[in-house]
């Protein structure tokens, strides 16, 4: 397959560039997976050469990049590296934009193929793509164009239909590419191959066998310097409404009848229309929300989120997410699942738990102390899949004891696994949307989202509600205790 091609990041300059998208081309070539005809264009307002560019990449893939730089490597790519200053909104720039773009297209032999990467903020979105239309830049005979959308795709259903529409008028659904940088993760990748690639749990995937699952993705972070995106945003629109809801999906969908981009996007799609819908008085008895305040531990003091850069000193922005979800469906009515994000937390990780129902109260299970059978699988930092189950601890006493299998994958020398961008920018050039969400994933996502976000909208949170360092507020812990479960923080 013939992957030449032109990348163009629009917003070069930016964080996201400089720590993901860079980094993940050195590893690709590093890799020998990056094509010898191709070319990177960084695009930004700001006034630099490519020289003073591939200075500053330099350094960001050394400090960003899972392998040590090469000197050799990276000599090959600083040379396939430019950058062009414009002003995105500008009309009359892309005439001498699109010449340049030409330029390189015939020195580094890429053909018309080329990849719009918007990693800009999403108010740019629909003016840039507007742009390339005008300028013929959406089409050319000889090769394909195909544009890359980062997240947060609109805020709301009505915002992101009409985002929606501009962008598929020009490029088409075929060659808008949503990225959802969890779906590149080694481990979600995993999530299909261990249900469907294996006898033993497949048949027990279901509300007949499983009590509940627990997705929860915690970060210690707070939101760094990304204050007014992340005011306008909060917990939900940030990680619930794409994240979240594609693990939700991974774990809940049916078996694809074959693994095509489209039918795992068909199976994806109704999970997300079956989330029985959370509204009016519903929102409070399977939603919470909170925000963390400042705490002191020894001689370090976290700041609370209203203390944080460029965000409102009465912000009622979430920071935390706890969800109560049903899925409305054969394989899942009546089991509940319960989604947990939040920042500021005390760990970083994100997993999956299932825990399996107990036995009727007979034999061993006469004895209530036993523990249910609970399968995790562990997204990140660590990748693996851990298996709780019970044996007869040695001994001549009758005691039952939990005993693990815990499989650990990152703990395997020489697995470095790749990362999320790597994969994802990987499939975008070979043309692959398996790993990119489909329209209606993200619309049916933004209606389960938009009838909590309008409730909530109603009643002002009283914020902070839990210390930076905790699992969150209170009532995340009750809303699993009152159906007689709780968070399993392993
Ligand atoms: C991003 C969110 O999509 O995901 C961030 O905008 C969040 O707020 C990040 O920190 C988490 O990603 P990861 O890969 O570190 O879990």
């Amino acid at each position: 397959m013939d992957l030449s091609c032109t990348l163009i990041i629009f917003g070069g300059t930016g964080d996201l560039a400089h720590r993901k998208l860079m980094p993940a081309i050195y590893n690709l070539l590093h890799e020998k997976l990056l094509p010898e005809n191709f070319a990177v264009v960084a695009v930004g307002r700001k006034e630099k050469t490519s020289e003073g560019y591939r200075e500053e990449i330099y350094h960001s893939i050394r400090e960003f990049s899972r392998f040590k730089i090469d000197e050799g490597t990276w000599n090959h790519l600083k040379d396939k590296i430019y950058y062009r200053t414009l002003d995105f909104l500008q009309e009359e720039a892309y005439i001498s934009f699109e010449a340049f773009l030409r330029d390189k297209a015939d020195q580094h032999h890429t053909r018309g193929n080329r990849v719009y990467y918007m990693a800009v903020a999403p108010e740019y979105f629909e003016g840039i793509v507007d742009k390339l239309h005008r300028h013929c830049m959406d089409r050319d005979v000889t090769g394909w164009q195909r544009v890359v959308i980062e997240k947060p795709f609109g805020r709301d259903l009505s915002s992101a239909k009409y985002l929606n529409d501009k962008i598929v008028q020009v490029f088409q659904e075929e060659n808008t590419y949503r990225i959802d940088h969890y779906l590149g993760k080694e481990m979600l990748q995993n999530i299909m191959v261990l249900r469907f690639a294996n006898m033993i749990f497949e048949p027990l995937w279901n509300n007949r066998f499983i009590d509940h699952i627990q997705i929860t993705s915690s970060e210690t972070m707070g939101v760094e310097n990304r204050g007014d995106y992340y005011e306008r945003s909060g917990a939900m629109r940030d990680m619930v409404q794409s994240h979240m809801l594609q693990l939700l999906s991974l774990i809940a969908m049916e078996p694809p009848n074959d693994l095509d981009t489209e039918s795992v996007r068909n199976e994806k799609v109704k999970v997300l229309k079956a989330l029985k819908k959370i509204e009016g008085k519903a929102v409070d008895q399977n939603t919470v929300r909170g925000q963390y305040g400042a705490c002191k531990t020894g001689n370090e003091e976290i700041l609370g989120y209203r203390e944080e850069v460029r965000v409102n000193l009465k912000s009622t922005t979430e920071t935390f997410v706890a969800l109560r979800v049903f899925i409305e469906n054969f394989r899942w009515a009546g089991v509940p699942f319960y989604i947990r994000t939040g920042k500021r937390m005390p760990e970083k990780s994100t997993e999956i738990l299932i825990q399996f129902k107990t036995m009727e109260n007979i034999l061993y299970f006469k004895d209530k102390q036993l523990q249910p059978n609970i399968l995790v699988i562990r997204i990140q930092p660590m990748e693996g899949i851990f298996f709780q189950f019970n044996a007869k601890e040695p001994g001549t006493r009758q005691r039952i004891i939990p005993v693990e299998m815990d499989f650990c994958q990152n703990c395997r020398i020489g697995i470095n696994s790749p990362e999320a961008y790597e994969r994802l920018l990987y499939d975008v050039m070979r043309g692959d949307a398996t790993l990119f969400a489909r329209w209606d994933e993200v619309e049916y996502a933004w209606k389960f989202i938009d009838s909590i976000l309008e409730e909530w909208k109603d009643h002002i949170p009283v914020f902070p509600n839990y210390a930076a360092g905790t699992w969150g507020p209170k009532e995340a812990d009750e809303l699993l205790e009152k159906d007689q479960r709780n968070w399993i923080n392993r």
